[in-house]
């Protein structure tokens, strides 16, 4: 009877061993069995409520874009990992092939579709130059003479190019954004451009800070999935995310994160 019982453990035990042995060997391999397809996205977690890490309470990286991605990879039958990077080099991320696609609030520009593909808009949002409550800009022309910050690689480092035809600034860049909220708090930079949603979360916290929008156009600073040029995904997330936009769900995520503005 004990004899039986030990075998029959020891069985089981044996058994385990070689599940483990075989997954293991699959992943160095890199070979992905159906039922655990998993899609690198590549982000940047600088950009609440897009993506961030709430810091004190995980590691996770959360936020609209990540529940979107997992959604409509989810539908398709995948599993999202998610990689942080610095916005400016996401798009070479796509090209150098370590990762499927980027969810980081991207916006579809001419120059960027000479380098990859992307799906149709998904959230419009727009320009806002935000500066310290005190700081008496409340126009472009109050800009003159001002030093300005942007994030490295995003569109708003060509809107402050836009600007500093007419008005003179200077333009300072940096990697991540809450660089830009820090350097305008110490006072290194009079104001910095960041897309509205993202500003609005910020004065939440920021009781010094203010902010007006710049843009008229609603798609201008509007985000959309990147992905390598010709990738097999692009129709398909495309098609889960038209999906989502007519049944409803698309609004449920904006209205989770963004507080159903839109
Ligand atoms: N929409 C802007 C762009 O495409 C800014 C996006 C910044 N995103 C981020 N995760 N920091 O350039």
């Amino acid at each position: 009877m004990k004899k039986a019982v030990i075998l029959f453990m020891t069985m089981i035990l044996l058994a385990g061993l070689l599940a483990g042995c075989g997954t293991s060997e699959e992943d160095k391999t890199g070979e992905k069995t159906d039922d655990n397809k998993v899609l690198v996205m590549a982000t940047s977690a600088d950009y609440p409520p897009f993506e961030y890490i709430e810091t004190g309470k995980s590691d996770d990286i959360i936020g609209f874009d990540v529940d979107l991605a997992k959604a409509i990879a989810a539908k398709l039958g995948y599993e999202v990992q998610v990689k942080d990077m610095d916005f400016g080099g996401l798009v070479q991320s796509l090209k150098s092939g370590q990762a499927d696609f980027v969810l980081a609030g991207m916006t579809p520009t001419e120059k960027r579709k000479k380098n990859v593909d992307f799906s149709d808009i998904y959230y419009t949002a727009q320009h806002m130059i935000i500066s310290k409550k005190d700081s008496g800009i409340e126009t472009l022309e109050d800009l003159e003479g001002k030093t300005v910050g942007v994030q490295l690689g995003s569109i708003q480092e060509g809107k402050a190019e836009e600007i500093n035809e007419k008005v003179a600034i200077k333009v300072e860049n940096r990697n991540r954004i809450p660089e830009l909220i820090q350097e305008m708090k110490a006072g290194r930079f009079d104001a910095a451009i960041i897309e509205d949603t993202v500003a609005k979360g910020y004065f939440e916290n920021e009781k010094d800070l203010k902010g007006f929008t710049i843009s008229d156009d609603p798609e201008e600073a509007g985000s959309a999935i990147a992905f390598p040029k010709n990738s097999e995904l692009t129709e398909q997330f495309n098609k889960e995310l038209q999906a989502m936009k007519e049944n409803g769900e698309l609004q449920e995520l904006v209205v989770k994160w963004f507080g159903g503005e839109e």
